[in-house]
């Protein structure tokens, strides 16, 4: 989506600290990037801790005024209810703004399916949470309604090994094709202050999806700063 009266897009960071941080770890983390991340529209910085350190994120953000928007990594596909053991969306909507939703480490390790993401999603989008759909290409499907996708090979999650930014850009670009202009195609795999820039600057790709180097707070804000260059 491009900015008012520029053609600024949208840039999207998006921390998945998966299972990781303690709350003291989370909070000291935040009181670092938060203030060192610039205000401007169309830079869109989310970080998506486990659950139990959400609401002491949410409240260090919301204090310190933060431009950091908060999200989860996972969601339950039902309402409120007897789903033990589930966070339902209902519940976390004051917290969180979107959900990563279909991870490849879900599907593998916890048997999740499309059937699943997109009951998911259909949860997220009835909570006002911003549903992050994650494929492995453009043949996996994308729920109705969900408008912001990452694109993320499994062989380049945590293997210091990333897709090349055309290819990237290829596939994010067969994506949009697929479902319209206006979906907003991360990319996720490796991505590191050093090669952060290589991907945002193509022109189909509107942010990333960053796993290992989001853990920590310095390589964190080079990312940042490395997309503003
Ligand atoms: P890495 O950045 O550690 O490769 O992880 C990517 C990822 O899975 C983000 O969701």
């Amino acid at each position: 989506m491009a900015g008012s009266g520029s053609n600024m897009k949208n840039i999207w960071i998006i921390a998945n600290w998966k299972s990781n941080k303690t709350i003291a770890e989370a909070l000291d983390w935040v009181s670092k990037v938060g203030p060192a991340i610039p205000k401007r529209d169309g830079l869109k910085v989310v970080i998506c801790p486990t659950f139990s350190c959400i609401s002491e994120v949410k409240k260090a953000v919301t204090v310190g005024n933060f431009p950091l928007m908060v999200g989860v990594q996972d969601l339950s596909p039902f309402g409120v209810g007897a789903y033990t053991g589930e966070e339902p969306a209902k519940l976390l909507e004051d917290y969180v703004n979107l959900a990563i939703l279909g991870h490849s480490e879900r599907r593998q390790n916890f048997g999740e399916t499309d059937e699943m993401v997109a009951k998911k999603a259909e949860q997220a989008l009835a909570n006002s949470t911003i549903p992050l759909i994650c494929v492995q290409n453009e043949e996996t499907p994308v729920p109705e309604d969900c408008k912001l996708v990452a694109y993320e090979p499994v062989w380049a999650i945590g293997t210091g090994n990333p897709d090349t930014p055309q290819n990237a850009a290829d596939v994010a670009k067969k994506l949009k094709q697929k479902y319209g202009g206006e979906l907003q195609v991360l990319y996720g795999g490796s991505v590191t202050s050093q090669n952060v820039k290589s991907f945002v600057s193509q022109e189909n790709i509107d942010g990333v999806l960053v796993g290992n180097a989001s853990l920590d707070a310095e390589e964190f804000i080079k990312i940042v700063k490395g997309c503003e260059e």
